[in-house]
This record gives C-alpha cells, structure tokens and sequence, in this order.
C-alpha cells in the first residue's frame, strides 16, 4: 500500500498527487513512468512519474480525469492508499546517455500539450540543472488548461504558451511557436496527445529538427508480456512499455498508433456511463 501525502488540484479535472514511494524514489529518472492500482480490483493506470525527492522517500503523479480509473485515483485524498504502485518503468530519457558536463552546451526544445508538461518537467529540470538551454513550449485548448506554469519557469530558460482560443499566451496552436522558434536547437522533445506528437514531428521534418516523442499508448502489464502498447517504429515492432516509450519521432507510425488507442473505445464509454461519468471527449 502507498500513502498519498499530499493533493493539489490544478485544474477542474486534473490533480497532482504525492505518494510514499521510498524505493522508487530513489531510482526514478526522467522519462520513466509508473503503474498505478487504486484499488484491489482497479485497473492498471500508467502514469509518468512527475517528481521524485529521494530523500523524503516521494514521487508526484498529476492526473487527467480521462475515465473511471483516473477519476478514482484523482477522487482519493491525502491520508488515502493507493493498492499499488509499480515502477519506475520504460527507459529513461536519452539524453541521461549524455555526459552531463556535455549537456550545458547542448540546446532543447520541449514541446508539452496539455497534461504533457507533467512528463516535460522532470526532463526540463534535469537538463536546466546541467546547464542545458531549455525552451518550453505549453499549448492547451484554453488558459483553464494549463498546468504547472510557475514551476516550469523555474525548470528552463524561456517558456511560451499557447491556447487554441487565446485566451492565454499566443492564440494558435503549439506547431506555430514551434515555426517560429525555428531550428535553433539540438533536439525537440514533445509529449502530449498523440496528435499533438504527429505534428509536432512534420513541423519538426520541416525545420529539419531531430524529435523525441513520449508514447502513451494503451498499456497493461508495463513489462513487455501483454502486447497492449505495441507500436510500429522505423517499421518494426516494439513495446512502448519497455523499448519506450521514448522514441525517434521520424520513425513512429503515429496513424496506427492512433487507431489502436481506440480500440476499447466502446468499453471505455460502457464504463464512463455505468458509473456516471460525464467527460467531454
Ligand atoms: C507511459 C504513459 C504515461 C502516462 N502518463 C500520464 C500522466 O502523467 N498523466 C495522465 O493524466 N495520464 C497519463 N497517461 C494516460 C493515462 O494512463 C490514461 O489517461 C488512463 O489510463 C485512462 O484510464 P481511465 O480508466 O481513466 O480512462 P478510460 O475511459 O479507460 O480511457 C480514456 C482514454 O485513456 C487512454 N487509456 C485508457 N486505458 C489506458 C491504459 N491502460 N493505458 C494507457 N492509456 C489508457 C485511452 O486513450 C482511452 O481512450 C499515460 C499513459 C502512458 C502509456
Ligand atoms: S504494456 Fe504490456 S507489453 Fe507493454
């Protein structure tokens, strides 16, 4: 059993949560997730582990209300246990291969749509320590939808935001900025909706801008055995779970990617409906 020890809520349907983890804590690295059982019988929810302090023995999940399982974890409050907590799990991010003496002179971009800037955090951090140059892009619908913005300040060194409406930052969408910054940088990593990540990665072909994208597709097990996350990249078939779920955006078919992410679509709606749930897709 894992305690949450704290609870935020960053939005109308997104919470960020702190969990006792010790062992966890103290291995995680960015770009590694975890896999989370709210309750005996509960599904298993992929999460990216957010934050992690070694010391205090925590790690940080923030959470999208997308369905039953997500609500009933972002429904548990401080002082409440979640039945498990596996992880950390996947790779983490490449750049971790990289001297760290290397890394201040290197230059990236990330590019976090909507609940993507919870898995871009760690990373900017990590590299804004090393003394990296980091630009973060954050683009969401409206300004409601946006997360973490003071902290991601602290973790880079320019950030800009985007709303489709305007409503904050430059109106338009994250593909825009991404023109507009051009092709100053070492890598782009981008991590949000899988369709966010197909563009992301054409306007990135376009500036000629190598591009790391985060797969979240659907997972069960998280170590390889189940198949559920199989993704086709550079024509092969990997496991995002385990060869990810970091890889050469160039190389992921984004298009069957996104046709298997629907695949229990009808189930999903079952279960929203049974248990009362009312989320606009
Ligand atoms: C590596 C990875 C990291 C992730 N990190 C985060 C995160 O930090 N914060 C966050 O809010 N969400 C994250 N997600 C997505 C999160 O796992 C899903 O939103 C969640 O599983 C939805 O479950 P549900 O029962 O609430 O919704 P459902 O109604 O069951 O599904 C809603 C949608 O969520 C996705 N989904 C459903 N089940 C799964 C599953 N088992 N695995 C993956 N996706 C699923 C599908 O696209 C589905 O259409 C991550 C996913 C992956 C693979
Ligand atoms: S989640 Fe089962 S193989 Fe990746």
């Amino acid at each position: 059993m894992f305690k949450i020890s704290g609870k935020k809520q960053l939005t109308p349907l997104i919470y960020s949560l702190e969990v006792e983890a010790p062992r966890i804590a103290k291995s995680a690295k960015p770009g590694q997730f975890l896999i989370v059982r709210p309750t005996e019988n509960g599904e298993r929810v992929p999460l990216t582990i957010c934050d992690y302090d070694a010391e205090k023995g925590t790690v940080r999940i923030v959470v999208q209300i997308a369905g039953v399982s997500s609500s009933k974890i972002c429904m548990m409050n401080e002082g409440d246990f979640l039945c498990d907590v596996a992880g950390p799990l996947g790779k983490p991010s490449e750049f971790m291969d990289i001297p760290y003496e290397e890394l201040k002179n290197k230059r990236y971009l990330f590019v976090a749509g909507g609940v993507g800037a919870a898995p871009v955090y760690p990373q900017a951090m990590y590299l804004h320590k090393a003394g990296a140059h980091v630009d973060v892009i954050i683009g969401a619908r409206n300004k409601d939808l946006i997360i973490m913005e003071d902290e991601m300040k602290k973790a880079c060194t320019n950030l800009y935001i985007c709303t489709d409406d305007g409503s904050k930052g430059e109106k338009g969408v994250v593909t825009l900025l991404m023109e507009r910054l051009g092709n100053n940088y070492d890598m782009c990593v981008a991590i949000g909706p899988m369709i966010m990540m197909k563009f992301a990665t054409l306007t990135a072909k376009k500036l000629n801008l190598p591009i790391t994208v985060s797969l979240n597709t659907l997972m069960v097990d998280g170590t390889g055995m189940c198949g559920a996350c199989r993704v086709s990249v550079a024509g092969k078939t990997m496991f995002a779970c385990v060869d990810g779920p970091e890889f050469n955006g160039y190389d992921v078919d984004f298009d069957e990617a996104m046709r298997r992410q629907t695949l229990y679509r009808k189930q999903e709606q079952d279960a929203n409906e049974a248990a009362g749930l009312v989320l606009k897709r």
